[in-house]
């Protein structure tokens, strides 16, 4: 079981973050061992449980090495567990699948292709049918607002563009769960901030779930519904703690009580993981 702050949860936090009977995303006692050649074999995550429920949006904290990424590419069905399962809506997920996108921290567009049929890509492996294709294409880039740089090449796009046209392919597929490893983090401030209201829109819009990767505490409090936090060494989750800031948010409440109290909570967790492991800096 996730070690759960229960003196900062009010009973209504508590039965908020109750792990639901049927969830739609639900990682079960999910461990990984790598194996190398040089260091034997390292525990990259040890025992993680979390779930993610229809329409939310979940984030994950925590610092480089806690195994974000790696508890992602499992989920993705990159990589198997060495123990423990993934479900996604009651189903075990054995690889990669379209019910769940992925957009990754570095841009991931096919260099040759324009920025419609980067977006077409999926659509077109899995065989939907030409028209079907043009209208969602046409449909996704406008949500990400770049009906107008549809043929251009991503070497023309500014990294901000070339993400939202990562978003806009991961988005085409209509996966159930779109999964994203930092996905603003190579941006500057500005666009970042910019970024992080504009997937929250498109997530109020479509009604994906949404499992976003982030260091950024700050960023976590802003778009999660519900936070985990990881610790490192072994890679696990130490922290869940609910986002009681509503749906309906814009830049304006990072300015308020509420979010700072949230996201000083959240720092002086970080901070008190990293301490621990200050010797191995
Ligand atoms: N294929 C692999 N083989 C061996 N070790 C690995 C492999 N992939 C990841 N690791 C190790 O697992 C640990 C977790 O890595 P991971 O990339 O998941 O961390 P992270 O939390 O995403 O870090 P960052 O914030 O820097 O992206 C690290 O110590 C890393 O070296
Ligand atoms: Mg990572």
């Amino acid at each position: 079981m996730n070690k759960i702050l229960d003196e900062q949860l009010s009973p209504a936090q508590k039965l908020a973050t109750a792990p639901p009977l049927s969830p739609h995303l639900l990682v079960s006692g999910v461990s990984k061992v790598f194996r190398t050649k040089r260091n034997g074999s390292f525990t990259a995550l040890d025992g993680v449980n979390m779930h993610v429920e229809n329409n939310e949006l979940v984030c994950v904290v925590g610092a480089s090495g806690s195994g974000k990424s790696t508890l992602l590419r499992i989920i993705a069905g990159l990589i198997p567990p060495s123990s423990g399962s993934v479900f996604v809506d009651g189903q075990q997920i054995t690889g990669p699948g379209p019910d769940r996108g992925m957009v990754f921290q570095n841009y991931t567009l096919y260099p040759w292709l324009n920025v419609a049929a980067n977006v077409e890509y999926g659509l077109k492996r899995r065989g939907v049918p030409r028209a079907v294709r043009r209208e969602q294409v046409a449909h996704y880039l406008q949500i990400v607002g770049l009906e107008r740089f549809a043929d251009a090449l991503p070497h023309q796009l500014s990294g901000g563009m070339k993400q939202r046209v990562a978003i806009a392919r991961a988005l085409a597929n209509e996966p159930a769960l779109l999964l994203m490893d930092e996905p603003f983090a190579a941006l500057d401030a500005q666009t970042r901030l910019l970024m992080q209201e504009f997937l929250l829109r498109i997530w109020q819009n479509t009604h994906t779930s949404i499992l976003l990767v982030t260091h950024d505490v700050s960023e976590a409090v802003f778009l999660g519904q519900r936070i985990y936090v990881m610790g490192s060494h072994p890679g696990r989750i130490t922290t869940e703690k609910a986002v009681n800031l509503g749906k309906e948010r814009d830049y304006t409440i990072k300015r308020t009580a509420a979010f700072h109290e949230i996201e000083n909570t959240l720092l002086a967790l970080l901070r008190e993981e990293s301490l621990k492991h200050e010797t191995r800096l």
